[in-house]
């Protein structure tokens, strides 16, 4: 006799969560080969993930976030100009040697860091075709396991962890998890907006259906996609299938609106909600904010920054 018919009452989401072996999620996709034209002209030759905060390039902190999680296979998906990201995640003997010569450790060890953090591998983006074609660029090398996919120009502050929370949450409801973060009625229309239910855990929520930056009143929620994922890998034939949406650009949301409406097969797509500081490092007043907040914290020039920043808005209020 089936074991569920014993129980008789259990639900498919609940089938699916007692007979889903959990599938270790070891790799991370980021990709970093949009053109960052809100950015200009900053971008013209400078891949904007490479815009420093504080002292790091800003996709040093998407790796380091990608590894904290367990997640020390890194693909990056690159494109023309984003050689120097390349560079940041290599050795660089002639400075290397040139600090030791100096006898600076400090420094020395700080320009190892990103070259020993994971190991990196690259593909490129012939054309940037939008986030969903992006993605599938992946394909080959993550094959036929879920993975997860940090957007290059995202930042998640380091004691907010949200990732590890998503593959956590992704073990035990199988399919698909994708981060919301709940934004202001006026900001939705920049975001892919979810329609969601509840479920029995207080941060996760069941993603019904999903509208990439929805016109004035027509968002199905407050609630607003972010750049962290856990994907199954039927995203691939999902996004194969996908036409060119806004801006003309094959986009990520509607490979995922066709998962959220699915029971298996790559779906269902849940949502883990997020309270804590996330940081979109491709607009420039979130990215001064990165700046401001970061610098303010750190222990070597929090404490002087914080007294020279407490005196200009205190002159700046006097204006
Ligand atoms: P964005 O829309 O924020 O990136 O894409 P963009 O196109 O570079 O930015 P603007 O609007 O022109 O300033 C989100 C993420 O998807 C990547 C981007 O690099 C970014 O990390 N992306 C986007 C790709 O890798 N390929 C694409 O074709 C589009």
């Amino acid at each position: 006799m089936n074991r569920f018919f014993i129980f008789g009452t259990f639900t498919n989401a609940m089938v699916h969560r007692m007979t889903h072996s959990r599938a270790r999620i070891g790799k991370a996709i980021i990709p970093a080969a949009g053109l960052g034209t809100r950015f200009l002209p900053a971008t013209k030759a400078t891949p904007k993930e490479m815009l420093p905060v504080v002292d790091k390039p800003a996709i040093q902190y998407v790796v380091e976030e990608a590894v904290a999680a367990d997640l020390s296979d890194v693909l990056m998906i690159t494109g023309r100009n984003k050689r120097p990201l390349e560079d940041h995640f290599d050795r660089n003997y002639e400075l290397e040697e040139a600090l030791t010569r100096k006898g600076d450790d400090g420094r020395l060890a700080r320009v190892r860091e990103s070259s020993d953090l994971a190991t990196m591998h690259y593909v490129r983006q012939g054309d940037p075709k939008g986030l969903g074609h992006a993605v599938l660029c992946a394909e080959p090398h993550v094959g036929n396991e879920p993975f997860a996919v940090l957007l290059g120009d995202d930042l998640i502050d380091p004691r907010d962890p949200l990732l590890s929370r998503m593959i956590d949450v992704q073990g035990r409801f199988g399919g698909s998890v994708i981060a919301l973060m709940e934004v202001a009625p006026e900001q939705i229309h920049l975001y892919g907006a979810a329609a969601i239910k509840p479920t029995d855990e207080v941060d996760v929520v069941r993603v019904t259906d999903l509208v990439e930056k929805p016109d004035a009143g027509q968002a199905p929620s407050n609630f607003a996609v972010i750049g962290r994922y856990v994907l199954d890998p039927a995203v691939f034939d999902a996004i194969r299938k996908t036409e060119p949406g806004r801006n003309g650009e094959i986009q990520l949301t509607d490979a995922l609106r066709e998962l959220s409406h699915r029971d298996a097969d790559g779906g269902p797509v849940h949502g883990v909600v997020f309270t804590g500081r996330r940081y979109d490092t491709g607009d420039r007043g979130d990215y001064l904010r990165a700046i401001v907040r970061l610098a303010c914290e750190r222990d070597d020039l929090g404490p002087e920054f914080r007294n020279w920043l407490r005196t200009y808005v205190t002159e700046e209020m006097q204006e």
